[in-house]
């Protein structure tokens, strides 16, 4: 059993959970199989992705030998494109449909989009959603604190989950602390900045030396211990694993902190900002 974290609102997360990006077809089923077999629970697919399918395909294999489905969180975003209130709800639907699924658990809009002006209405479109039970819990990736606080102003309903870009390179201290102060649980995009050179850092190698624990380990742990849920995306089985391992690391705070130092102001992998970056 994966440890927990919860959420204003009460929604519980392991402090671990599941990448997707990018597993899709039948060996991304069996690739999301593999990583609920060896104790995922919280997985995290996007209508964008184009592999709901897949995810629901494994959901649902796995629920005879290895999870329960009410033991999964099951969790999907909606895309810019889509953040029109009748279409919001629509692609909510579909998300299910392609899933095979009743419901999901977790339902994110995936990016605030300001120029286009619509993620108010496409949060009233999630509230509605959770309202109606398609999802159990409604939330946002790569939201700043002004679009949460206009979320707030404008609909009095703060999200549970804010997903966002979080590794050393850029290891987004000030969104943390807005995030907890709001009861907010942080979920950590690309956590092991996409398996490039932060694996291979010279700090983060020698701290995962002095553990006997490895680099990825280490960067997962380090998150973990800032009361962040990574969800890196591992496709085979033994890196699953090794990504599991990160639970048993406990980092010093003097580690931790030399990690976060890493962090600089252009540290974003490619350079989206949700102030400006808009993805349809
Ligand atoms: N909300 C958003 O806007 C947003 C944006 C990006 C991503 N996401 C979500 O966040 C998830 C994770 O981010 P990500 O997939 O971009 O990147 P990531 O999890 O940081 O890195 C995945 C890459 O690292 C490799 N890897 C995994 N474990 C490793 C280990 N222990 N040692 C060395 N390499 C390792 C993987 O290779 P193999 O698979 O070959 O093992 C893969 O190439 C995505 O899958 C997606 O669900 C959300």
């Amino acid at each position: 059993m994966i440890p927990t974290t919860t959420a204003h609102g009460g929604l519980t997360l392991p402090v671990l959970g599941f990448g997707t990006y990018k597993l899709k077809g039948h060996a991304g089923t069996a690739a999301i199989e593999r990583a609920i077999a060896s104790g995922y629970t919280l997985l995290d697919s996007a209508f964008n992705y184009e592999n709901e399918g897949s995810v629901g395909a494994a959901v649902r294999a796995s629920a005879h030998h290895h999870a329960a489905r009410d033991e999964l969180i099951v969790t999907s975003k909606l895309p810019g494109r889509h953040q029109q209130h009748a279409a919001a709800i629509a692609t909510i639907e579909e998300s299910a449909a392609r899933m095979g699924l009743a419901s999901l658990d977790l339902y994110l809009i995936h990016w605030p989009n300001p120029g286009q002006g619509t993620y108010v209405e496409a949060w009233r479109a999630l509230i509605e959603a959770k309202e109606r039970g398609l999802v159990g819990a409604i939330g946002v990736c790569n939201f700043l604190p002004e679009h949460l606080e206009r979320l707030h102003a404008d609909t009095g309903v703060l999200p549970e989950v804010n997903q966002i870009e979080l590794h050393p390179y850029f290891p987004q201290e000030e969104q943390l602390v807005y995030d907890r102060e709001h009861g907010i649980i942080t979920q950590a995009w690309s956590p092991l900045g996409r398996g490039g050179e932060v694996l291979e850092e010279p700090t983060i190698v020698g701290i995962a030396e002095a553990h006997g624990a490895t680099p990825g380990q280490v960067i997962l742990a380090w998150g973990i211990a800032r009361g962040v849920v990574p969800i890196p995306k591992a496709a085979s089985e033994e890196r699953q694993r090794e990504n599991l391992g990160a639970l048993e690391l406990r980092l010093t705070g003097d580690e931790v902190a030399a990690i976060t130092a890493l962090g600089r102001a252009d540290g974003r992998l490619k350079g989206q900002d949700p102030a400006v970056y808009e993805e349809f």
